[in-house]
């Protein structure tokens, strides 16, 4: 993986987080292709945006978030999702990142325990590390966080006279594994949750990429007002570097998120790309353009699927995701992706080992590739160096 691009018309740092090597297709980072990136709308209506509202846009913003936004994310989630918040349940963040960030600060004393299902999105568990938290994983099953396992932590926790402050899941187009939760484990969860007292934060990223059904509610919609934190995101759906994200809650949590000092002292959060996405959703661009991402990366996905499908034997296990940016392989016992990615790099081809999104051990043979960066013929391309390097590693095994 490269660093960032230069600049070279104003300095030698960087412009950007990540960029490829120019010879590597590298599948290591979920970011979205920048073909896909909306740059002339968004161009437009920032314009648009400084034009209706004048001043207006760059003052300091409303603490939650400006009006228009809000207002439109409150219908948009009724649409989405099984239920719409009341716009004073929604505060407004610099993306999903933002308001995990937010959450943990309200809910968490340094010290305090945090679950985690593992394996997860690594960097939502440097969050937590972020914030001093002791974090304990909970197993994961191909449907989501294992609940008898939530149970016996908690229980061990309570002997322990410790109370977890929150459980961080990703139930949607799971990060890394692609994974959805099926509705009546969802509810469980939630009932769980709820008994125990347990602060559920529901990392709710890719809902909108779904590519073959909508998938089931959030655990927000189904939970009592109180007991589910859910964050979203417009870095997938849009652009990442907007930096405009969400969060729903009960109106107790964002108004103490609102009068918190952050919001207090610098106003609403990404106030100007926060109404540069409030012109693109009330023109209908938004809607338009997250079915254009459906089937753009639907067919992106199908590219490495097949791809590795054709080129892989069926003792690699393989699963199609219904949405988000990722595929998880699991290679045959004492196999190890490590000992791939080095073979893989070789021909050109990069991805995560699956040992990154573990609190534990045990996943050696597992790795993640994202669909998000590439078009569908460089993905292919990709599966099938992928699908040599694994057929070279076998012959050294
Ligand atoms: C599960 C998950 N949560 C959060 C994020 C970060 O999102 P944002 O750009 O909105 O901060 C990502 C991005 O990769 C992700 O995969």
């Amino acid at each position: 993986m490269a660093g960032g691009v230069s600049d070279p018309a104003t300095s030698s740092l960087p412009l950007v987080q990540f960029s490829a090597l120019p010879d590597v297709i590298d599948l290591g980072w979920g970011h979205p292709d920048p073909d896909l990136l909306p740059v002339d709308e968004l161009r437009r209506a920032a314009g648009e945006a400084a034009r209706r509202w004048g001043p207006d846009l760059f003052a300091y913003g409303y603490a939650q978030g400006p009006a228009p936004l809000l207002t439109w994310l409150a219908g948009r989630l009724g649409e989405v999702d099984e239920r719409a918040p009341d716009p004073s349940a929604i505060v407004i963040t610099a993306g999903a990142s933002n308001a995990l960030d937010m959450t943990i600060t309200q809910s968490t004393q340094p010290g305090d325990v945090a679950l985690v299902e593992s394996p997860t999105y690594h960097i939502a568990v440097k969050l937590l590390r972020d914030h001093a938290l002791e974090v304990v994983p909970i197993r994961r099953d191909a449907d989501g966080a294992d609940l008898d396992d939530l149970t016996a932590a908690l229980d061990r926790l309570q002997r322990a006279g410790r109370q977890p402050r929150l459980f961080y899941t990703i139930p949607t187009f799971h990060n890394p594994t692609g994974g959805v939760m099926p509705l009546d484990r969802r509810i469980e969860l939630v009932r769980l949750a709820e008994s125990r007292e347990l602060l559920i934060v529901e990392d709710d990223a890719y809902r909108e990429l779904f590519y073959d059904e909508p998938p089931p509610p959030s655990l927000w919609s189904l939970a009592t007002p109180g007991s589910v934190v859910r964050v979203g995101s417009f870095s997938k759906t849009l652009a990442p570097g907007l930096r405009v994200g969400f969060l729903t809650a009960e109106p107790r949590m964002t108004t103490r998120l609102s009068q918190s000092g952050l919001l207090d002292s610098g106003g609403g959060i990404a106030h100007v790309p926060a109404l540069t996405v409030a012109v693109l959703a009330e023109s209908g661009f938004y809607a338009r353009h997250v079915e254009r991402l459906r089937s753009a990366y639907a067919a992106r996905r199908d590219a490495l699927v097949g791809a590795l499908a054709s080129g892989l034997p069926e003792t690699v296990g393989l699963k199609r995701p219904d949405g988000g940016f990722f595929v998880w392989l699991t290679l045959p016992a004492g196999r190890s992706a490590s000992a791939l990615l080095e073979l893989a790099q070789g021909r050109g081809v990069s991805f995560m080992p699956g040992n990154a999104f573990s609190l534990t051990d045990g996943l050696e043979a597992n790795l993640r590739l994202s669909f998000s960066r590439y078009g569908p013929d460089q993905l292919e391309e990709a599966g099938h160096r992928i699908s040599a390097a694994f057929h070279q590693a076998g012959a050294h095994h």
